[in-house]
């Protein structure tokens, strides 16, 4: 290993202590160490802008800055055990190509910031990939909404047969759900679109920092201002962060649910594209759709990551080497979420309805709400409504069909108006 920024003169390094306190630290690392060197460029920027570099170190530094984030995408330099952790390898690095260059590049920071503008920079992507997901989610059934918006579909309440509905309706719900969960990352985004760096080991540094120039170099729309919250803030920005992320794979494991069962030959309402189904090893005749269940599990990974988290911040104020262990959760829930997320819109705008085996399953009972309520327009109090279509259901449906029963409901102006158009403009404003 490179030498240990921390260590003392005479005190061994036990290696199987290191191996604990190192963990999976640094290869986790990799997944922000472009963020981490990014925001390196901006802290050199700074310090040579309040004369702790001259211009020539900086030139240097944010060469080689850019050097080992090329060799690092090329897999030329390879975060390893070699380093206790990303942020001491990007020190290490320059040093060995620039001497004292690189030993000033850690003037008025500490890890404890440099962990924190890492993360924050990355879940600005991730947030930003989970709100525009939502959004092609929410396209994908929005323009099938408007496409069927006359085809009838059973309605359930209790998984049991209730009232007629229509894949209008059906995609319509979860357009207005992704919308919402695309409002909910751009939200979380806003939060976490904030900067801590300069905010060093959690209170401060006897050194002006120009905190506005990496504020802006970092493109992050304010400065984060106390140093004491933006240790306090490790862990709960990660946390809204997974329950935005959350709030769409529970709108996802909710769809899949429909799917799984509406793709079983009992419902047959739905045939899935080949692609998205897998075979048995054993049973030849199993097509099994396995998308749709791993995308259901996916909620599970996000729940857990949170739930880490949560346990993790039992702490007192100021940093804590606990804290690592966030690190691990976020990149494991963000992982999951987004690859489900990202096979979503495809999946749902390549379904295919069974027309036949829709309208074979919406039966004479699932007119009886119709009959009560027209009953009570005509001025029968609807319990007594109520009760003479629970007791005639079958001659009172006769005559109707699904469309006349969707039309009262769900035609222009009615009660369950689809209201497309304002769904749309709540898309538009995305
Ligand atoms: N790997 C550490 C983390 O994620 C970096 C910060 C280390 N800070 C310290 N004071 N030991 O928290």
């Amino acid at each position: 290993m490179s030498d240990l920024l921390w260590q003392k003169p005479g005190v061994t390094v036990d290696a199987q202590i290191q191996r604990f306190l190192a963990g999976d630290d640094v290869v986790l690392d990799r997944e922000f160490f472009l963020h981490d060197i990014t925001a390196s460029t901006a802290h050199a920027q700074g310090l040579q802008r309040v004369g702790i570099l001259s211009g020539d170190e900086l030139v240097g530094l944010e060469r080689e800055l850019a050097a080992l984030a090329d060799d690092f995408r090329a897999g030329a330099f390879v975060l390893d055990e070699r380093f206790e952790d990303g942020h001491s390898a990007i020190e290490a690095r320059l040093t060995e190509r620039l001497g004292d260059a690189g030993r000033k590049i850690h003037t008025g920071r500490s890890r404890n910031d440099q962990v924190l503008v890492a993360t924050r920079l990355w879940l600005k992507e991730k947030l930003a990939r989970v709100a525009a997901l939502s959004r092609d989610t929410a396209k994908v059934a929005l323009d099938r909404a408007a496409a069927e918006r006359g085809l009838p579909i059973p309605g359930y309440t209790h998984v049991q047969r209730a009232v007629v509905s229509s894949a209008g309706m059906w995609w319509a719900g979860w357009a207005e759900a992704f919308i919402d969960d695309a409002v909910r990352a751009n939200d979380t985004l806003a939060l976490v679109d904030c900067n801590p760096l300069g905010t060093a080991a959690g209170y401060g540094v006897n050194l002006a920092l120009d905190r506005d120039h990496t504020t802006a170099a970092l493109g992050f729309a304010r400065m984060q201002v106390s140093p004491v919250y933006a240790q306090l803030s490790r862990g709960k920005f990660e946390l809204a962060a997974l329950e935005a992320l959350g709030s769409a794979t529970l709108d996802l494991r909710r769809i899949a649910w429909d799917l799984s069962l509406f793709t079983s030959a009992e419902f047959g309402f739905v045939a899935l594209p080949p692609q998205y189904t897998t075979g048995s090893s054993i049973m030849p005749n199993k097509r099994n759709p396995d998308v749709i269940e791993l995308m259901r599990a996916t909620h599970a990974s996000v729940a857990a990551a949170r739930t880490e988290i949560e346990q993790l911040l039992s702490l007192p104020s100021g940093y804590h080497r606990d804290l690592q262990a966030s690190k691990g959760a976020i990149f494991h829930g963000f992982g999951r979420g987004l690859a489900a997320l990202e096979l979503l819109p495809a999946l749902l705008a390549n379904l295919e309805w069974r027309e036949d085996r829709l309208r074979a399953a919406i039966d004479a009972g699932m007119y009886a709400t119709d009959v009560a309520v027209e009953a009570a327009i005509a001025g029968v109090p609807f319990r007594e409504a109520y009760r003479a279509a629970a007791a005639a259901s079958d001659t009172a449906a006769q005559g109707r069909t699904p469309e006349a029963s969707l039309a009262a409901r769900t035609s222009p102006g009615a009660a369950a108006d689809l209201r497309l158009d304002a769904l749309q403009a709540r898309w538009e404003a995305l």
